[in-house]
């Protein structure tokens, strides 16, 4: 008899998370769109086409696989290019759409959590200067208030601004988002008006609809000097964390900015956080090298024996995700796990590195710190931004030419931890194995064979 699991809370979320341009298609008035149809700006010239099909209602069929598999909620985000292709023109059918997805979703008994901007934009919005403009919070407010009146009803769970740290680094620091500059000098300004945007979208959704519950998606990245007693590899990893992971949620907690000379005063922007969105995947090494200064801003690498992802891009870390947690917990609000994931087209480490972050996330609530959910990326293989086609994130495998979906065993994991609101040592030994002492000490399979 297998008795030994780790319980979450009651009421707990359980879900996947996507975003527009990932899984829709055809959004021809986003930046998106028209960089893919630019040169040498995806891997292998990928291209978002018809994405996952979810425009032409594929989101249907995939809803049904949520709920098949014992998923309770959903992370999904709206495309602003869709709601607002051309300045203050608004397409109500696409709203339309959109009602229709959300309703579907609540019929099948899922939560959603609705995403603003999820890195794509109208292509209008980034020709007029994107978020390098100073009224592009105001413009971002109106878009904002347009959708929660015309949802409020079917939503009370809303992220304004997915990962604004990824952004900003993608779009502004290495180029390789849209739209595509390598300009440090750009970062205080974009920055600042993404704040801005969030404090002004946090407001004007209150106004509308008062017990909404709203957060930013934050990104972090766990840095961890190479050499732990060499003093430039500290300072290097604890100037990284503080520059990426920290900007933005101590922006929200203090009202201000310090970051070496940079300082800056928002005091607007203290008390717009109704949860602590997280989302983590892994942890990296840091060391410096004095003959590359400039390399201390890059991707560093992983930690010597690292588990890590088959296309080299994700280790597996839980220890990296429990920093995360301690971390998002000093903020003392409720904690959502709004994205956590691995690319595995093959499926060799996916349960694994959900067992492992799922042991963690269960430690954090264990103490009664506020964890009410998880949201997996992702449900389906979909358009992975830059490295278009060749990440393959989802719990269900996708042919992007036949949108045939194929299951993978770790989606029956999930939706065993889904409907039993648990990790058992039984579903760790079947799914995961290898990592079954690592997670239930002293369960071995020995002691399961009994
Ligand atoms: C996140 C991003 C998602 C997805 C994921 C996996 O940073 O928010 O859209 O791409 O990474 O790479």
């Amino acid at each position: 008899m297998i008795t030994a699991r780790y319980q979450f809370p009651r009421n707990f979320l359980w879900g996947t998370c996507t975003a527009s341009h990932q899984v829709e298609g055809q959004n021809h008035h986003s930046d998106w769109w028209h960089w893919e149809q630019q040169p040498d700006r995806i891997l292998h010239g990928h291209r978002s086409d018809d994405a996952c099909g979810w425009w032409d209602g594929m989101w249907a069929e995939d809803m049904d696989r949520a709920r098949v598999g014992s998923q309770n909620a959903h992370r999904l985000s709206l495309e602003w290019s869709r709601i607002e292709p051309h300045p203050a023109v608004w397409d109500e059918d696409a709203i339309e759409r959109y009602r229709e997805i959300l309703q579907g979703m609540l019929e099948r008994g899922i939560e959603p959590m609705v995403t603003l901007v999820h890195f794509s934009h109208p292509q209008w919005f980034i020709e007029r200067g994107g978020w390098l403009q100073a009224d592009s919070w105001e413009l971002f407010e109106r878009y904002v208030d347009k959708c929660v009146r015309r949802l409020k009803d079917l939503v009370t769970m809303w992220v304004t601004i997915n990962e604004p740290n990824v952004y900003v680094y993608s779009g502004f620091v290495e180029g390789v988002f849209p739209p595509g500059m390598e300009t440090l000098g750009a970062v205080p300004v974009v920055t600042g008006n993404l704040l801005k945007a969030h404090a002004a979208a946090y407001r004007a959704i209150h106004a509308i609809q008062a017990d909404a519950m709203v957060g930013i998606a934050h990104h972090y990245r766990s840095f961890k000097p190479a050499n732990g007693k060499n003093p430039l590899d500290k300072f290097a990893a604890s100037f990284r964390h503080r520059a990426f992971n920290a900007v933005f949620p101590e922006a929200l907690r203090t009202g201000r900015i310090q970051l070496l000379h940079w300082r800056e005063s928002l005091p607007e922007l203290v008390g717009t956080q109704d949860f602590f969105g997280l989302n983590y995947y892994t942890r990296e090494t840091v060391d410096v090298d004095l003959m590359q200064p400039d390399k201390m801003l890059k991707t560093g690498n992983f930690p010597p024996g690292a588990d890590v992802s088959p296309g080299g891009f994700i280790a597996n870390e839980p220890e990296g995700f429990w920093e995360a947690l301690t971390w998002a917990h000093d903020f003392a609000l409720p904690i959502y796990i709004t994205e956590n994931g691995v690319e595995d087209p093959e499926d060799n480490i996916r349960s694994r590195y959900l067992a492992c972050h799922l042991r963690e996330l269960w430690k954090a609530a264990n103490f009664n710190w506020q964890i009410k959910g998880y949201y997996h990326w992702t449900l389906v293989d979909n358009f992975e931004w830059e490295r278009g086609w060749t990440q393959r994130f989802g719990l269900w495998d996708l042919d992007p030419r036949s949108k045939i979906r194929t299951r993978r065993p770790s989606a029956d994991f999930y939706a065993e931890i889904c409907k039993t609101n648990g990790l058992s040592a039984g579903s760790v030994a079947e799914f995961a194995p290898e990592v079954l002492d690592r997670i239930f000490p002293g369960r071995g399979t020995d002691a399961l064979s009994e």
